[in-house]
């Protein structure tokens, strides 16, 4: 894969100390990507913000959180949340006594909806609102920023945003026949993107995983341009997807989860870090790795690439620390079954005719079909069983471990970041992690 632009190096540098200010844009979950660099902040003695996306009252009116909200979200963080709603995207948006797209989505039905045609001038409009809407609130966010950051700090924003699915009824049962429908419940990524409705919703990804990034970059102007006259340094970093390099027949090869009906949306990130970057910003996308995660578990099968971490563990020489996580997941499986069992299977599905053909990066992201997803959907399942309690599964173990590694690689590195996109594959995640634990 000549394209890929891989960290290959755990970087050195580390710009971040006691007095700077971590400013994390998403909400924080426990399983996510962003605890691994909130961890890492925290211990570099930062002091932590946070914003929150707001919650929807009965007639779905964005508010902010009402106390204990905001308290269980501080406490949640251990730090400071600005309490002004950041939701991105406009499915919910509308002009006053008008449908928002969610209401427009209310008109389709099962049977229907592949032919149903949207309003794309009303969809613009509501489009429009969403986008002011979100960039008035992040004015409102910097301008509370602008009183909590003193001069000379360093600051850094970590945006985690991703999502988009328009809460509809129609749409629920489709998705679910799109990322875990197999046999005869399979349903095409083609067939949902050529439809209105696909159309309206990678639109509304856009919003979400991608422009919010760059009203980020764009509403916090003049608070960089202050810091960095004082002394400081400001950078960015978001969270990408692109497929990963793990180890697949003893070498390291891109593989990706497929279909990634978001990968458009994550492609336009890496634009918006390349032309903040081209601005002399300091901007940088973390490409990551498949992880289980309140937003991944939607799509069956993507946790399959992260098993084979554990491979990758032993060939960067994690020693006894490697052979005790191997033991753990061990520990996790039913009697009868090994974890060497586990990823004789993962090894099968890579070797597969049907995997080999989606692994074509330049064609990324492809839609999915009949065979991926029988193979891919079907192998999860049977590798779920093997467990003792589906609730404890080996992926949840590695998940932990890949945002354990991603926190220090991510805050060092965007100390003085190599590039504007970065994957972060399975050999550097297995480094920095027997890194962490030599001598464990
Ligand atoms: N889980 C994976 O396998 C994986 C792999 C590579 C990259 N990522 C990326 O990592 C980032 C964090 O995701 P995660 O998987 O840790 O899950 P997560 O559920 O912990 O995080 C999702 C984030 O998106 C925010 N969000 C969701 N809808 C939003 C909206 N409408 N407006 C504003 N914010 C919204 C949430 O507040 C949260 O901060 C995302 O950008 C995701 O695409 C995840």
């Amino acid at each position: 894969m000549t394209s890929l632009s891989s960290l290959t190096q755990l970087p050195q540098t580390h710009i971040f100390r006691k007095g700077d200010v971590f400013v994390l844009f998403g909400e924080l979950f426990g399983r996510g990507y962003a605890s691994g660099l909130v961890n890492e902040a925290r211990q570099a003695g930062m002091e932590i913000i946070g914003i929150t996306v707001g919650r929807r009252d009965e007639n779905n009116a964005l508010r902010p959180l009402n106390d204990e909200e905001l308290a269980a979200a501080e406490a949640g963080l251990g730090g400071t949340i600005i309490n002004v709603p950041l939701m991105a995207g406009f499915d919910l948006d509308a002009p006053a006594g008008e449908p928002t797209p969610t209401e427009l989505l209310g008109a389709l039905t099962l049977k229907t909806w592949t032919e149903d045609k949207l309003d794309w001038a009303h969809i613009e409009k509501c489009r429009q609102i969403g986008i002011q809407r979100f960039k008035d609130a992040v004015a409102q966010v910097m301008a509370r920023l602008e009183g909590m950051i003193a001069d000379g700090r360093n600051v850094y924003f970590a945006h985690t945003m991703a999502g988009g699915i328009p809460k509809a009824k129609v749409f629920l049962a489709i998705a679910n026949r799109v990322y875990k429908g197999k046999g005869e419940r399979f349903l095409s990524s083609q067939v949902l993107l050529d439809s209105d409705l696909g159309k309206l919703i990678l639109q509304n990804f856009d919003e979400v995983s991608a422009n919010s990034f760059q009203y980020l970059i764009e509403g916090s102007a003049a608070l960089r341009a202050r810091i960095e006259a004082s002394g400081g340094q400001v950078r960015y970093s978001a969270y990408g997807y692109h497929g990963t390099e793990i180890l697949i027949d003893g070498r390291y090869q891109w593989q990706t989860y497929t279909s990634y009906t978001q990968g458009k949306a994550k492609m336009r990130l890496e634009d918006i870090a390349r032309d903040a970057w081209a601005q002399g910003i300091k901007a940088t996308v973390y490409n990551c790795p498949e992880i289980r995660t309140n937003s991944s578990d939607i799509f069956v099968g993507v946790e399959l690439p992260l098993i084979s971490l554990l491979y990758a563990l032993k060939k960067e020489n994690g020693g006894a620390w490697a052979e005790a996580q191997w033991q753990a997941c061990n520990a996790l499986l039913a009697d009868g079954h090994t974890v060497e069992e586990v990823l004789a299977k993962v090894d099968a599905f890579h070797g597969s005719e049907v995997m080999q053909g989606f692994r074509d990066f330049p064609a990324w992201p492809m839609p999915n079909s009949q065979a991926l997803a029988d193979l891919m959907i079907g192998t999860s399942d049977e590798i779920v069983q093997m467990h003792t309690d589906r609730k404890a599964l080996i992926t949840d173990l590695l998940s932990s471990l890949v945002l354990e590694a991603t926190g220090p690689l991510m805050l060092r590195e965007t100390s003085a970041p190599a590039g504007p996109v970065l994957w972060l594959n399975h050999d550097i995640i297995a480094r920095q992690l027997n890194e962490l634990h030599a001598g464990a």
